[in-house]
């Protein structure tokens, strides 16, 4: 029996489509390996959202290079497959950087994987590299999503037409496509009957999900919450990652009409300034993204806020710098993700003038950072003394200990029997870091 070992790069979305494709290659017959070394094939799913995650592909590569000579020395033979967004973005790179890699596929053409492998596995030829944006969409012809979790993603949507200014995904994920109402419920019935209890509905611009329902009508994503609402046994729903400007009324009604909807919502504002958001080609102001938290507080007061930043775009001055600092202090985010700006080759900002100096870049991270761990840290030590339902998700380092996820997407750690894994049950909160939280269970 053959052996895979499958490593993520990136976003959430890569971490669904490697779970989609170790389902592809399970029903193949093959085995998940437990180290890259001992697997007859190894996939990366690869991220291009910044220039690190890039670099670090190509030094890992690097490695499993030599994984691939020890095993051929020992008369094993080991392929090597590289997926996501990268190889859209840099396929020549990948066949002359990494000429041992046998093939590569884009985001999109990853369910032509069995094809693939059957013609390598039985004759190995030269790198196969497929970067098409296919007709056909890849969830048609995958097999089906099945998973032994309490926690289960499910994609709804794919690629962007937003076209911010710094950003690779139009060009990596393509436009936006949105997969049918009947699919998704479908999906989602079967993880909830297989165990799982929270679904987070993915899509790199969720809240513009247009799918068909089953009479041929569009629908948005707050039709779709509804529906899912519907599901006996799904306990908590959550979706990411929304664009503020596709915001729509009915979906701030079900943070107050949906009960199983999370009260935490991650809403990537990048900048508090109007003249960088609009050189960002984003379609809001900051006032318009403050008007909309502001709604959305209104329909549920107990909703809190995740985000991302972006420092150092170019013409970032240290006035437009400020505002964002602002914006901060207005919403008081209780988590956030925060990057110094990667110029991404053949997006409109990596030729802007004004590129700004990296130390600058460095030393307004820093700041935000402070600002925005600081918020992180006052919000999850007022959850002390709480009560609160978790979702043990992992076992935790020590023996005993589980990790889960409060519905604030908090961490905690409490020291529980395995036997509570995938289930949701009230911990008191005892403890609080930046990061973290723990407690006992209280039931
Ligand atoms: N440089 C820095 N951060 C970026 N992001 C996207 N593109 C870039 C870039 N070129 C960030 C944005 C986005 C998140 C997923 O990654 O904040 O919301
Ligand atoms: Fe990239 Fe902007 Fe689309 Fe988000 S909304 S994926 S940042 S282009």
């Amino acid at each position: 029996m053959k052996k895979y070992y499958i490593k993520t790069f990136g976003c959430q979305m890569n971490v669904y489509d490697s779970h989609r494709i170790a389902g592809i290659l399970d029903n193949m017959g093959m085995q998940e390996a437990a180290a890259a070394g001992q697997a007859d094939l190894i996939i990366f799913n690869t991220c291009h959202i910044r220039e690190k995650a890039t670099e670090k592909l190509f030094s890992d590569l690097g490695r499993i290079h030599q994984i691939k000579q020890e095993r051929a020395a020992a008369g094993k033979n080991t392929f090597i497959g590289v997926v996501g967004c990268v190889v859209q973005a840099e396929d020549e790179q990948i066949a002359k950087r990494a000429p041992f890699v046998d093939f590569a596929l884009g985001p999109l053409t990853y369910h032509r994987l069995p094809k693939i492998l059957e013609n390598l596995f039985c004759c190995q030829g030269q790198t196969i590299i497929d970067t098409e944006f296919p007709a056909e969409s890849k969830f048609d012809f995958l097999p089906e999503n099945h998973s032994n979790s309490g926690c289960s993603f499910l994609a709804i949507q794919e690629g962007c037409n937003n076209f911010c200014t710094y950003c690779v995904v139009p060009y990596t994920r393509g436009i936006e496509t949105s997969r049918p109402i009947k699919n998704v419920l479908a999906e989602a019935r079967r993880l909830v009957n297989e165990g799982t209890l929270e679904i987070n509905l993915l899509g790199q611009n969720v809240n513009s999900y247009h799918g068909e329902d089953e009479h041929g009508k569009e629908r948005n994503l707050a039709y779709l919450l509804h529906r899912l609402n519907e599901i006996d046994g799904l306990q908590r729903i959550r979706y990411t990652t929304s664009y503020p400007a596709d915001v729509t009324d009915d979906l701030i009604a079900c943070h107050r009409e949906i009960k199983k909807l999370m009260p935490y919502l991650h809403l990537p504002v990048q900048s508090g300034s109007d003249a960088v958001l609009k050189a960002m080609n984003r379609r809001h102001t900051a006032a318009q993204y403050l008007d909309i938290i502001a709604r959305l507080k209104e329909a549920n007061p107990d909703l809190g806020f995740s985000s991302d930043f972006i420092v150092g775009f170019p013409g970032e001055t240290d006035k437009d710098f400020e505002k964002t600092l602002n914006l901060v202090d207005q919403v008081g985010f209780i988590q956030a993700f925060s990057f110094k700006y990667s110029r991404r080759p053949g997006t409109p900002a990596a030729d802007m003038s004004g590129q700004i100096e990296e130390k600058i870049k460095k030393e307004r991270l820093s700041i935000l950072q402070d600002k925005l761990f600081s918020y992180q840290l006052k919000f999850n030590l007022a959850s002390v003394g709480k009560t609160v339902p978790v979702l043990f998700e992992t076992k935790g380092r020590h023996p005993k200990q589980l990790c889960g996820r409060t519905p604030y997407m908090q961490n905690l750690y409490a020291e529980a029997d395995k036997n509570l894994l995938n289930k949701i049950i009230r911990v008191k909160i005892k403890n609080a870091t930046t990061n973290a939280l723990s407690g006992e269970i209280a039931e």
